[in-house]
């Protein structure tokens, strides 16, 4: 071959990105198999006589509410035989944006994994709200450079929008998600049961990626969380669940069907609202939940797109009013740090490289990428909000 050669081909990849709802995971419902155990019996073995291990790494919050988990978990693997791979005691670590924050946590699973002896026909199971789920799926992603990842997202927001990407990362030089890579985990199980232990701020910070998508999206589910937001906000399950899987499948057909799920351009199409919204988390020194800055996110872009000419008044008004009644904030003592709000569209654009653009709705259920908004229309849009 000569020096100036070329080698070029289209590399596919071709993997499964699979998300399964049900309830009740770890149970045998009428003599069915539980749903833990069919996702884990669907793991290709590759060598005859060996066995797969498990680590599951769990939520320090989810592992309070629900002291019995673990132990049920065991149960219900090591009752499925041999076929099931052989569980290790499960790594219970703390929950919430900490997690992504201290590096301690993510040493703490890259121990554990090394000490259960994980190889890359084994299985991190992962359970948990967001952050959880996204610093264990950074270790999964780089220990042996990836071994298979179960994701068993507990909260609203995981379920809704966390959980059906295919990213992780954590929190580095005080940079939300500086480090991370683009993963895709091998199953996500949502069971719709493991919500009920969460607090009412977390249940209901989940619900803003539901607005910000429908906003973009789907006028429909707008309609829907508009009409349901009272009822979401008091935990109806019968409001909140059509909610968190319409929101849920919208994230998981972007990745599938939006031509970019390794974010190779300059736009995140979903990622209305969140160039202030990873800002005012920072700046907040994480105080705010990632779901409430995104509701701020939303707010304050909604505004600017009214200002814009691109949405009209009403519109603006139904999308405050909702993120307003599903109990979720519009505004912050941190929007007054004009200039600080303002470097998290420095980087939006350092993320992204080059010309980023950001989505703002055009209408209900529709966006289109723009030039990130200047510091005059933001500093209108937040007096309109603060009024
Ligand atoms: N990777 C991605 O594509 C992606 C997408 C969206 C958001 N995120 C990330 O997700 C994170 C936010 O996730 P979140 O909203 O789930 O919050 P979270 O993970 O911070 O969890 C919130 C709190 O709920 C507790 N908890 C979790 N499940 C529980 C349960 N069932 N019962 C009782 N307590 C429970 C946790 O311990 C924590 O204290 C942010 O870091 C955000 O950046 C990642
Ligand atoms: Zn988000």
């Amino acid at each position: 071959m000569q020096p100036n050669d070329l080698l070029t081909g289209d590399l596919r990849i071709g993997v499964e990105h699979r998300v399964r709802f049900c309830r009740a995971a770890l149970e045998a419902t009428s003599g069915t198999t539980p749903p833990i155990v069919e996702e884990l019996a669907r793991l290709p073995r590759t060598a005859t006589g060996f066995r797969p291990r498990m680590l599951p790494v769990v939520d320090g919050g989810f592992a309070a509410a629900n002291p019995d988990f673990a132990a049920r978990l065991r149960r219900t693997i090591e009752s499925a035989g041999s076929a099931m791979p052989a569980i290790d005691e499960p790594l219970v670590v703390p929950g919430g944006e900490g997690s992504k924050s201290d590096p301690a946590v993510l040493e703490s699973i890259l121990n554990a994994l090394d000490r259960g002896r994980i190889c890359r026909q084994s299985v991190v199971l992962a359970i948990g709200g967001g952050a959880v789920l996204d610093v264990v799926g950074y270790a999964a992603a780089i220990f042996h450079r990836g071994v298979r990842l179960l994701r068993m997202p507990t909260t609203t927001l995981a379920q809704d929008d966390a959980a059906m990407g295919v990213k992780n990362g954590i929190n580095h030089r005080g940079k939300k998600n500086l480090l991370g890579t683009f993963a895709v985990p091998t199953s996500v199980l949502c069971d719709l049961d493991l919500l009920g232990t969460l607090a009412d701020r977390d249940w209901r910070s989940g619900f803003a990626e539901a607005v910000k998508i429908a906003v973009i999206r789907d006028e429909a589910l707008f309609a829907r969380l508009e009409r349901d937001a009272k009822a979401i906000r008091e935990r109806d399950r019968s409001a909140s669940e059509p909610v968190i899987r319409r929101s849920a499948e919208l994230h998981y057909r972007h990745i599938l069907e939006g031509g970019d799920p390794f974010e190779l351009g300059t736009a995140r199409p979903l990622d209305f609202g969140h160039w202030a919204a990873h800002r005012l988390e920072s700046m907040s020194n994480h105080r705010l939940r990632h779901g409430e800055a995104v509701a701020i996110g939303v707010a304050l872009d909604s505004t600017i797109a009214m200002l814009d000419g691109r949405i009209d008044e009403t519109t603006q008004r139904r999308i405050v009013a909702t993120l307003l009644e599903l109990g979720l904030p519009i505004t912050a003592p941190e929007l007054d740090d004009l200039d600080g709000l303002m470097q998290g569209v420095e980087e939006f654009r350092e993320h992204l490289g080059g010309v980023a653009t950001v989505a703002m709705p055009i209408r209900l259920g529709a966006s289109a990428e723009v030039q990130p908004p200047g510091r005059e229309e933001v500093a209108a849009a937040i007096a309109i909000l603060q009024r």
